[in-house]
Parts: structure tokens; C-alpha cells; sequence
């Protein structure tokens, strides 16, 4: 039997800068209600024609590939997290193979919205500890600014969203070896209609009508008041599953790395397991909430800033669409 570790990580975002301001120019908000409901200050957002999900998780992936000192030839698997993949069909994992020259390796995706890295992640751990792949690229990336109604009308869920991918290239290591611990996967589809999109769905005469456009409904639906009940109960639940399952408690956490859902929502979570600053990692203020890739994009940065040491117990959570929900505890 093997561990499995992460043992490079790599993040990328599109050049374009979005700020609060220029946000109130395309609707009716404004920096003091976006910081003070969500902390974000500012997104990166992808310019047509420049940036899609497959060249941003190309470059993402290439930096983790490059800091795990692993090449390309070396990879046995990926596993792309998206829910907004370049094309309808095929999904994102095979066009990143392509790009990347991978041969004919296996490609996955996942399709768990905010959650959809640590569920990624949790499959490349079962793969690696039953010994099928050695090493798995794991990827999470979003372009969500092209499904934003940025009309007076879409506003609360316009500003939150942006575009991003990160990356981690995750290989079999002995069972003595830092690695992951676990990993914890729920869902809960009753709540499916409080954060989606509706279309282009499956399950209706046509896909694409001038009607159905003019509805709105290709646009991301949310109610924010509901996600923000739910993902405070089911983080912190999550968490101390993770926990209690490795007989450790929350002062052992070294860096807790949350999905980057709004910064009340993280800030919440921390005083309740009673963290401090220097234990939780946040950068939604400078890179708003990039769906899946929050997580390998948060883990890179902190990484970039010290923040994460060999041997530290890093705890990964998120919570989103579906609902789901997840965690991943980890020695680094
Ligand atoms: N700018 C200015 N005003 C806005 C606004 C915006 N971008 N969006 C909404 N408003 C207004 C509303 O129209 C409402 O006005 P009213 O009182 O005149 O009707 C007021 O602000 C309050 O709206 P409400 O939706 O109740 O705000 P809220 O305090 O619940 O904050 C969210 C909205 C979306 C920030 C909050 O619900 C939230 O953070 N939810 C969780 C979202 C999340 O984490 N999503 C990611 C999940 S992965």
C-alpha cells in the first residue's frame, strides 16, 4: 500500500484585473458593499480570445509540474475539476492532455463546483493508494466571468465570481512519508436549485433557443442567503470530521486553506474552531471566488509566501453547488 502526496503546486490567472470600481460601472454596487459583504477588492477576469480554462490550467500545470520536478512524461493520470470546461463536450481533462503532449493517458473530470478539487483530489488519493497511477495531475479552473448576468439584476453573484486555474501534481510516496491523511466527500441534493445554472440543460425540446437566452437562464442562479446558512454549518462540520478521524485536534492544524467562498464565511469558520490569523490562508480579497480552482490556487500562494512547510498538517474544506461538501487533511 502507498500514501499519496502533493508534491508540487501551481496556480495561474488571467492578466485582466476587474476591480469593485469598475464592477459599478457595469451595474448598480459599489466597493463598500462588495468589502464589506464578500472582502473581495478586486478578480481576475479572462479577455476573448486570450484565456480559456485550457490554457490557464496549461500554465497552472506546467508550474506544478516544474516545482514537483516531475515532467510530463511522468504522469499517469489527470484529473480536471470544472464546471465551466471550454467545450460542452468532450470535458476539459483531454484538451489539457492534448495541450500538454500527455500522450494517451487517462483524463477525468469532475463536475462538483466548488468542492470539485477536493473531490478530485480524493479520487487521485483512492488511484494512487491501490497502486493503479503514481503520479495524477490534479486540476481545478473556471472561467465563471462569461456566465455572469452583470446586469443590475445579477448583481450579488457578479461580484464574487472570477476566472483562475491551479494545479497540483500529486505521487505515490511510502506509508511512513508526509501525505494525505484523508479525505471526506457529502453532498446534499435537495438544495441543487440554490446555487446553479440552469442551462444549456438536457431535459427540454431544444438546448439553445433566442428565448432561452433572453431568459437568463444560461446565467449563474444563487441564493446567496441560503448558501451562506449552509456552507458555515457544513464547513465546520466537515473540518472536525477530517479531525476526529485522525485523533487530532484543531490546535494541530498548521494552516487551514478554505475554499474561498467569501471571506465572512472564512472568517466565520475561524473563530469558531478558534484559529488564528496566521493559521487561516485567504486571498479572496485579490482573487475573488474562482469555483474549483479557489483551492490549488489559495495552496500555490501560500506556498509562494512561506506559509507552508514540509511536515505541516494543512486542512483543505469547501462547500458550494450541489450542495456539496468536503474536506482533505494533509501533512505537506
Ligand atoms: N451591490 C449592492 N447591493 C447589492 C448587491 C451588490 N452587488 N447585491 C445585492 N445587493 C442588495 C440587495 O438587492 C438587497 O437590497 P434591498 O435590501 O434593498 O433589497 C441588499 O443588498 C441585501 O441583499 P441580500 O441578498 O440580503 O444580501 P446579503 O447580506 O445576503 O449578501 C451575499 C449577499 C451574496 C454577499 C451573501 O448572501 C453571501 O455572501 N452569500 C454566500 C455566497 C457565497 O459564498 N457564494 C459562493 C458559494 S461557493
Amino acid at each position: 500500500m502507498k500514501k499519496s502526496r502533493i508534491l508540487g503546486v501551481g496556480h495561474y490567472v488571467p492578466e485582466r484585473i476587474v476591480t469593485n470600481n469598475d464592477l459599478s460601472k457595469m451595474m448598480d454596487t459599489n466597493d463598500e458593499w462588495i468589502v464589506n459583504r464578500t472582502g473581495i477588492q478586486q478578480r481576475h477576469w479572462f479577455t476573448p480570445g486570450v484565456d480559456t480554462v485550457t490554457s490557464m490550467s496549461k500554465n497552472a500545470s506546467e508550474l506544478a509540474l516544474k516545482r514537483a520536478g516531475v515532467t510530463t512524461s511522468e504522469i499517469d493520470f489527470i484529473i480536471f475539476a470544472t464546471v465551466t470546461p471550454d467545450y460542452f463536450i468532450p470535458g476539459n481533462g483531454v484538451l489539457l492532455q492534448r495541450e500538454l503532449g500527455m500522450g494517451t493517458i487517462g483524463a477525468l473530470d469532475i463536475r462538483n463546483a466548488c468542492s470539485g478539487f477536493i473531490y478530485a483530489l480524493s479520487i487521485a488519493d483512492q488511484f494512487i493508494k491501490t497502486g493503479m497511477y503514481k503520479k495524477i495531475l490534479v486540476v481545478g479552473a473556471e472561467i465563471q466571468s462569461s456566465a455572469l448576468d452583470v446586469s443590475d439584476a445579477g448583481r450579488s453573484s457578479a461580484v464574487i465570481f472570477a476566472d483562475g486555474a491551479g494545479a497540483v501534481v500529486v505521487g505515490a510516496v511510502e506509508t511512513n512519508q508526509p501525505g494525505i491523511l484523508s479525505t471526506h466527500l457529502h453532498a446534499q441534493g435537495e438544495y441543487a436549485e440554490e446555487l446553479y445554472c440552469k442551462d444549456p440543460g438536457s431535459s427540454r425540446e431544444v438546448r439553445l433557443s433566442p428565448e432561452l437566452i433572453v431568459s437568463g437562464s444560461f446565467n449563474l442562479t444563487m441564493n446567496g442567503n441560503a448558501v451562506f446558512k449552509h456552507a458555515v454549518v457544513r464547513f465546520i462540520e466537515v473540518i472536525k470530521e477530517a479531525l476526529d478521524a485522525n485523533n487530532l485536534s484543531k490546535s494541530a492544524i498548521d494552516l487551514l486553506v478554505p475554499h474561498q467562498a467569501n471571506l465572512r464565511i472564512s472568517q466565520y469558520v475561524q473563530n469558531k474552531l478558534e484559529l488564528p490569523d496566521e493559521k487561516v490562508f485567504n486571498n479572496i480579497m485579490h482573487m475573488g471566488n474562482t469555483t474549483a480552482a479557489t483551492i490549488p490556487i489559495a495552496l500555490s500562494e501560500a506556498w509562494e509566501q512561506g506559509r507552508i512547510k514540509e511536515g505541516d498538517l494543512i486542512c483543505l474544506a469547501a462547500f458550494g453547488s450541489g450542495f456539496t461538501w468536503a474536506s482533505a487533511l494533509l501533512q505537506w
